[in-house]
């Protein structure tokens, strides 16, 4: 059994500058926004809730925002060529470009993180509709990837203003995806510290997990990974870099497809992960699968799990332990053509930690992938 030491997050001695009170929405530049909302609806189950275009006075895009409990997704396409919007998705494809955290004073969050080294992505802007105001302020981080602080305490509107109630008779029924547990960045050759320093001196979050490549190498490929987590632990930002193997490592075949640093994956936390994965297969998102073995040496590795075995196997739902309880995870194949980002379903039963004796079982698979893409 694995057993892995977290360190919590300390709110008492470290007085938090930029205390955050979750991930507000995660927004996707994609090819096709509305196409991509359809897909996230019927294979996920999100709901419509807003809507931005050139019909709410927004010229240069269209943005279709879906919502599954605390989960809210934005997709986004440019109308034109002549656009930054469109630059990013020729070099990148369809991916995350900005990682959006609810703060309460988005002004304050702006001021202390870029008199603290962060890049200016969006200086504080106050927009105002009939409802009230969203103040919107934002950094840049790895890649061309971005943070916005998201202040809505004084808006009352469905989204935020420029948006409209996106009315429509089709709501799939949702997956009993829950919010969202965490967002993994790749970042370059020997680049993880260098953001785990931006995301401590920046932002001032803390590394509670260091994974080197000797806990995550497998014959082939390797990668080397830290764990960032503000204040109040709301937030966690994983970042991965790739290391020297015998083949290519899954974050260099990122880095080259997705060209350049970025999201990785999302991870999204269910109450019944067995009953959201079947809804999500039945609905054809596909997983990556690890070998019926898996299961075999499984309660001898996590020990006694309230689950039944049978349809974790069926499912190919993966189990790990720490010190303070199991969890129960599940990634999916890349979502576009790309193999670049991902999803992954996760139930914690206690455990506050990732998964790391799923790692080699899970790295192989992946390699299974990338050997019939080629990448390896
Ligand atoms: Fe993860």
């Amino acid at each position: 059994m694995d057993t892995i030491a977290i360190s919590s997050p300390d709110t008492n001695t470290l007085q938090d500058f930029l205390p955050l009170q979750g991930t507000d929405y995660v927004e996707f530049y994609v090819g096709n926004a509305k196409q991509a909302a359809h897909f996230y609806k019927t294979a996920f189950g999100f709901q419509s809730l807003a809507y931005a275009g050139p019909e709410t006075g927004i010229k240069d895009r269209a943005s279709y925002v879906v919502r599954q409990h605390k989960l809210t997704f934005v997709f986004t396409t440019p109308l034109r060529s002549q656009n930054p919007m469109a630059d990013h998705i020729y070099k990148h494809g369809d991916g995350v470009k900005i990682l959006a955290l609810k703060v309460e004073d988005a002004t304050d969050a702006w001021q202390q993180t870029t008199s603290r080294g962060g890049k200016s992505y969006l200086d504080p802007v106050t927009l105002t509709d009939e409802t009230g105001e969203v103040v919107l302020s934002g950094i840049h981080t790895y890649g061309d990837t971005v943070h916005l602080f998201v202040e809505r305490k004084n808006y009352q509107g469905v989204f935020m203003p420029g948006y409209r109630k996106w009315e429509t008779v089709y709501q799939p029924t949702d997956t009993g995806l829950l919010y969202v547990d965490h967002c993994v960045g790749n970042v370059g050759w020997n680049q993880m510290n260098t953001w785990v320093s931006f995301y401590e001196k920046v932002m001032g979050f803390r590394n509670i997990l260091t994974f080197d490549d000797s806990d995550i190498s497998t014959e082939y490929s390797a990668l080397m990974s830290k764990v960032m987590s503000n204040g109040n632990g709301y937030v966690k930002f994983p970042i991965n870099e790739p290391a020297e193997g015998k083949k290519k490592s899954q974050v260099e075949e990122y880095l080259d497809f997705y060209d350049g640093e970025g999201c990785q994956h999302v991870a999204m936390a269910t109450n019944d992960i067995v009953k959201t994965v079947t809804e999500l297969q039945r609905r054809g998102i596909e997983f990556l699968k690890v070998p019926g073995s898996y299961y075999d040496e499984l309660t001898e590795r996590v020990g006694k799990i309230e689950e039944d075995l049978a349809p974790l196997k069926e499912l190919g739902i993966l189990v790990d332990r720490d010190e303070e309880g199991y969890l129960l995870q599940i990634f999916t194949k890349p979502v576009e053509d790309r193999p670049t980002l991902f999803f992954e379903i996760i139930q914690r039963k206690g455990a506050r930690s990732f998964g790391k004796g799923n790692f080699k079982a899970l790295f192989e698979a992946i390699e299974r992938e990338q050997e019939m893409r080629g990448n390896l």
